[in-house]
């Protein structure tokens, strides 16, 4: 068959306010946004405009492209371009790269609430991808109906903090009661997009087990009879399942909120559609029966006992030792300054006033090096070809409690390391959870930890050590990457670093292609 290259795609994004609102963010006036797809290595062409009153800025990530060459397209404010002003407009140019499962969305505040999209990469040379029917994607989103998203931000950062609240609803495709058809006696590949900026959340379909075969882009060892699985935001599986003959033609979908309590509903709903059922859905559900979602603990102990294996041995994890090892010691706190409450790594925060009040010239500025412009606290230098190990240690909150961080690199997949309860130290168990752990994008550093299960995570004790997590990744990327929790109202706060990554070694010719 013919291979075209340099294939062209383009898009046309455009943000705006919803109708009658005056804070919700939507693309193309939608929600979920357009899916973007592409083939691997096509070139992504993205206009952007921002069509937001003054003073809302905008700009895109996609979320877990590698953007290689072109780090100026990675979309983060202030860090690898300046915002989208209201009016203006912005280009992303980039390959499609890597393969699979991906989303775009909002890295303005807590815009990505509303304002988020698929994007699917396809390989042709993956069987899986082509002997199934590929339905659209799911995404999972959560919505708040009040306080209104500007009111939220101004009260994350205030003096004294306001929590943004718990989310309204959950969604699947920006609906309450999603209705997925498909035929029977089919495999479909449905692909789970954790699009939410808070919650976690566990999904499931009625007598309908899942097959996951690809993980944050991934492809996995089919790891198959999945009854539920939990997404946190940020992560995405590619799951297999299959419709059968049964004559009974709907069925549940179920989404439920973890560690959290909805404002109002305790899930979200949604119907698997045989198209062999022709009557009107029924208007009162309760005559279905729910998919058995696996409980908190158990969902945990699939994380960590049934990691999952890459498919391709391309993908598996160097053995040697790590060339570096950085600690990231999480923690929350009320600043001395009189900010009000940040989110810290390492005792520094990363907060949307520490952008906008960065000294000039500004940290995006690539092309003349930043060397000199990188606040140090929250820059961590890399060098090419080093592989590099990241702990994540977690700790008691202020509130007492030990929070779930679901934490995502830019540029780059990861290899799950291992992971363990308490404090970590150097003598802490080195041992990889297994000798072919999965490279993703996104992986949650939990509340405690697989082998401390107690039901009540609380604790009096702010600032006691509630487990670690450890990732390994190649610094094969030239770039300047943000690290962050992927909790919008975190990430809000100041739960970010900045990895500064071989920055010598990027290619200028090729960024002026656009
Ligand atoms: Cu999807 Cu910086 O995040
Ligand atoms: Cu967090």
């Amino acid at each position: 068959s013919v291979v075209i290259v340099n294939r062209r795609i383009v898009y046309h994004l455009n943000a705006s306010y919803a109708q009658n609102s005056s804070s919700i963010v939507l693309i193309n006036n939608q929600m979920p946004a357009p899916l973007i797809e592409a083939e691997l290595n096509d070139i992504l062409v993205i206009h952007v405009t921002n069509n937001l009153p003054e003073n809302q800025r905008f700009v895109i990530h996609f979320h877990g492209m590698h953007v290689r060459q072109t780090p100026q397209m990675d979309g983060v404010a202030f860090v690898t371009q300046m915002p989208i002003e209201s009016q203006q407009s912005f280009t992303y140019v980039m390959r499609a790269y890597p393969a699979g499962t991906y989303f775009y969305h909002s890295h303005a505040g807590l815009q990505s609430a509303t304002a988020f999209g698929a994007l699917i990469v396809h390989d042709r040379r993956q069987d899986w991808n082509t002997t199934e029917v590929s339905t659209g994607p799911l995404l999972f989103s959560d919505l708040w109906f009040s306080p209104d998203r500007i009111t939220q931000e101004n009260g994350l950062l205030a003096s004294p903090f306001v929590w943004q609240g718990e989310p309204t609803y959950l969604l699947i495709n920006g609906k309450r009661d999603f209705v997925l058809t498909v035929d029977p006696g089919k495999k479909y590949l449905l692909r789970l997009i954790g699009s939410t900026t808070l919650s976690t959340v566990v999904f499931g379909i009625d007598e309908h087990p899942m097959t996951v075969v690809e993980v944050d882009g991934t492809l996995v060892q089919p790891k198959g009879n999945v009854q539920s699985i939990e997404l946190s935001s940020g992560q995405r599986y590619g799951v297999i399942i299959e419709t059968n003959s049964q004559s009974k033609g709907i069925f549940l979908m179920q989404l439920a909120i973890r560690w959290r309590t909805l404002v109002n509903g305790s899930s979200c709903t949604g119907i698997l559609r045989y198209s062999t059922y022709t009557s009107a859905l029924p208007t009162n559900l309760s005559s279905l029966t729910l998919p058995t979602l696996a409980t908190n603990d158990e969902l945990r102990l699939f994380a960590f006992n049934n990691p999952y294996q890459n498919f391709l041995s391309i993908n598996q994890m160097p053995a040697r030792a790590a060339d570096r090892e950085i600690f990231f010691y999480t923690l929350q706190a009320h600043t001395s300054d009189g900010l009000g409450m940040r989110w810290l790594i390492n005792n520094a925060s990363l907060d949307e006033y520490r952008l906008l009040n960065l000294t000039q010239p500004l940290i995006y500025d690539i092309y003349n090096g930043f060397e000199s412009n990188l606040p140090s606290d929250i820059t961590y230098t890399i060098k090419q070809n080093q592989l590099i190990d990241i702990v994540f240690q977690n700790t008691v909150a202020t509130n007492g409690v030990c929070e779930t961080h679901p934490f995502h690199l830019h540029g780059h997949k990861f290899w799950v390391h291992s992971r363990g309860t308490g404090m970590y130290t150097s003598s802490s168990t080195q041992t990889p959870n297994t000798d072919n752990p999965v490279l993703r994008d996104s992986l949650t550093l939990y509340a405690s930890s697989y082998d401390n299960l107690s039901p009540n995570r609380s604790t009096t004790n702010y600032l006691q050590p509630c487990g670690w997590i450890k990732i390994r990744f190649l610094a094969d990327n030239p770039g300047l990457w943000l690290l962050h929790c992927h909790i919008g109202s975190h990430l809000f706060m100041g739960m970010a670093v900045l990895i500064k990554e071989d920055t010598e070694h990027l290619c200028m010719n090729f960024l002026s292609q656009n």
